[in-house]
């Protein structure tokens, strides 16, 4: 017999590899900087609302605690939060009960691993005058807490506000499910997310936007003990000063974001930008110092390969570098598309050969008769007036 694994066989290994890239716990310390960044906007986000952690386990998580700590100063109504069955996540093979869980009359083993649980704080329950996370009360679910259950579902349409950081393996669906939810969310993501048929034409009409905080940085998670890290990202983690140790392990990721629908400070401050001809003078970019900027020769714009060397007088479409929309203010630009949408078909301009292939995207010309392919960009105009 073959030890070959089938393509079944294969399909499950990576299945359960994926899934076990889900089990990525985050920090207090970046839950709170980001919620603080929303708080500083508008003291009031939180006051009065129902807020819901699906995806999470308040064994790991701290997003079920950080709201719990916080539920009178933020004003919440309810804080309702959802963990998924240890049976149908890659981590369950890690998964020990809390005494939380196992000192309650309501406590069985085979539920423990087949069911979701669901944690409700609303009121002072043990009378000390405070509402926090000893008030939680807990059930399991009838299902294994999948966000995409009906029950589940039922929590969402009840919440006003929606909290996680969700599956990466499950990202697009998500986040499907969040729009069709109507709700207001905060998220974390990959930052290649932006680029998602799903989650581009969001951006574009500003329905989702970048969160204020953790960007272009390293956002360290615990990861479940015997996860594989890498030397370097371990000792990245405990260089930001998370030491993995005999109960956790610590990775780090440097695409990490939030996505988000809730208002921040930083995507209405203006970009601070030179005119055109101070760049051409005095931009720090070779590219674009003494040279200009070139136009596409596949789209009528002109090509400006970094956010920082953005002309703040030109009143024409730039293509600019998707990393922009860290620095996205939607009352100084317009986003009109990116350059897989709007890319012109090189075939209808140039002769077959004379440029790189690999689907549309804008092209410059070499001035030879060939041409060169840009990175991804997205097409940007200035809002009349800034
Ligand atoms: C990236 S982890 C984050 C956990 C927690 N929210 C946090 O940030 O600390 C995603 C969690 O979603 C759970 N999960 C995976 N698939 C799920 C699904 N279909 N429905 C609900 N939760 C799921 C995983 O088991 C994991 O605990």
């Amino acid at each position: 017999m073959s030890s070959k694994p089938s393509s079944f066989g294969n399909r499950a290994l990576s299945n359960a590899r994926r899934a076990k890239n889900d089990e990525f716990y985050t920090q207090w310390a970046d839950i709170e900087r980001e919620m603080n960044a929303y708080l500083e906007y508008d003291p009031n986000v939180f006051r009065g609302k129902t807020v819901l952690l699906p995806c999470d386990d308040p064994e790991w998580s701290n997003f079920t605690k950080f709201f719990a700590l916080h539920f009178r100063d933020f004003g919440l109504k309810k804080l309702i939060s959802t963990s998924y069955a240890p049976n149908s996540n890659a981590g369950g093979a890690f998964y020990q009960p809390t005494l939380f869980e196992t000192t309650s009359p309501d406590y069985s083993k085979a539920r423990s691993l087949k069911r979701g649980r669901v944690m409700v704080l609303e009121a002072d329950r043990n009378g000390d005058d405070r509402v926090d996370f000893d008030d939680l009360q807990w059930a399991y679910l009838k299902g294994d807490g999948d966000f995409r259950s009906q029950e589940v579902k039922a929590l969402r349409d009840e919440a006003d506000i929606i909290i996680t950081n969700p599956p990466f393996s499950l990202f697009r669906e998500f986040v499907a499910w969040l729009v069709e939810g109507k709700k207001k969310f905060s998220i974390i993501g990959n930052s290649n997310a932006t680029k998602y048929s799903e989650v581009f034409p969001l951006i574009q009409k500003n329905a989702l936007w970048i969160g204020a905080t953790a960007n272009n940085s390293d956002m360290v998670f615990a990861v479940p003990k015997g996860s594989q890290v890498t030397e370097a990202d371990r000792t990245k983690a405990e260089r930001l000063g998370y030491p993995s140790n005999d109960e956790r392990q610590y990775t780090r990721l440097g695409n990490s974001c939030w996505f988000t629908n809730i208002d921040h400070g930083r995507r209405h401050e203006p970009l601070q930008l030179m005119t055109m001809a101070d760049n051409i003078k005095f931009s720090r970019h070779k590219e674009i110092r003494g040279v200009g900027y070139p136009r596409y020769a596949n789209f009528d714009a002109i090509e400006v390969g970094f956010t920082d060397a953005i002309p703040s007088d030109y009143e024409g479409v730039m293509g600019v570098p998707i990393t922009f929309l860290d620095k996205y203010n939607p009352d100084q630009f317009e986003i009109l598309g990116t350059s897989l949408q709007l890319g012109k078909p090189m075939s209808e301009i140039a002769k077959k050969g004379s440029y790189p292939t690999g689907g549309p995207n804008f092209y410059l010309s070499n001035g030879d008769g060939t041409y060169r392919r840009t990175y991804e960009r997205i097409a940007i105009r200035k809002r009349a007036g800034k």
